[in-house]
């Protein structure tokens, strides 16, 4: 496994893998690796003859800047994880090779991000969108991987993909839980240990108004009754509950007219916030 830290060099190496024909994989991460990520990684070793792992904590893509502060820097123990796959490559540039100069493009998504994370988290997607864009033009993968935790994430990645014509093949994989169900996520390590006893009500909720939708109850009274559920517990601070068209992210205000359905939940638990969120369905 060799570690690039610099775009050239980077490049030319695989300039060669390219011209030799190997079908290039991208999983894109921002370290503190956990199962969730891993997953991705071996999905990408099983279909890919090549890997590269980036790991870079994107600066652009946090509104907030003690929650970037804060995040997790375990580079030597995810050295050590991608060494026991078949990773071939890991990206991991600092921000003065990704950003070596102030940037004026900005990317936007127009009503895809006009709620959920887009809403709660201004910016956000411009610094996704914009990173990604770059991770792409960099690596230029035949195939990219990306985890269904982050699901509005993911459309708008697929959508970047088609509107700039980038022309990889978008692979999105099921988000891993704990056993207790809580979705993997690099920010659950800064839970205590009491916000870690509650936070599978995170999950526990989204099950909850799934019930309830299918048993016929309407999306006002499901979402009631979930967030009724939910707010019981005070160390939660539920940010939104949704239930959204997985295609085209418009709220759902009656599930029979919709093909495809998805529930979604950003929840904060002391200063972290954990979002996830559940196929109802797709018929
Ligand atoms: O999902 C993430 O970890 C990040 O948003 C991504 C896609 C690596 C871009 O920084």
């Amino acid at each position: 496994m060799q570690v690039f830290t610099e775009i050239m060099p980077l490049r030319s190496f695989l300039a060669e893998k390219k011209s030799q024909n190997f079908k290039i994989g991208l999983v894109p991460t921002m370290g503190a690796l956990h199962d969730g990520h891993l997953k991705l990684v071996e999905e990408c070793t099983k279909s890919c003859d090549f890997t590269v792992v980036s790991i870079f904590v994107n600066p652009k893509q946090f509104n907030d800047s003690a929650d970037f502060e804060n995040y997790p820097n375990l580079i030597g123990q995810d050295l050590e994880k991608l060494k026991k796959l078949d990773v071939d490559v890991v990206y991991n540039p600092e921000s003065t090779e990704m950003y070596p100069e102030e940037t004026y493009v900005t990317i936007g998504f127009g009503k895809l991000e006009k709620s959920m994370e887009g809403y709660f988290r201004p910016n956000h997607f411009g610094g996704v969108g914009l990173v990604v864009s770059k991770l792409f033009n960099i690596v230029s993968p035949d195939v990219a991987f990306f985890g269904q935790k982050d699901f509005q994430q993911l459309a708008l990645i697929r959508k970047l993909n088609a509107d700039l014509s980038f022309g990889i093949e978008i692979v999105s994989v099921p988000t891993v839980r704990e056993n207790d169900g809580l979705a993997m996520s690099s920010r659950n390590l800064r839970l205590t240990e009491e916000e870690r006893t509650v936070a599978p009500v995170i999950y526990k909720t989204l099950n909850l108004l799934k019930e309830e939708l299918l048993s016929g109850k309407t999306v006002e009274d499901s979402r009631r009754t979930a967030k009724t559920y939910i707010e019981s517990y005070r160390s939660i601070r539920l940010e939104y509950l949704e239930v959204v068209d997985s295609n085209s992210l418009a709220q759902v205000f009656s599930i029979d007219q919709h093909s495809q359905v998805s529930l979604c939940i950003a929840a904060y638990l002391g200063d972290v916030r954990l979002i996830d969120n559940l196929y109802l369905f797709s018929r």
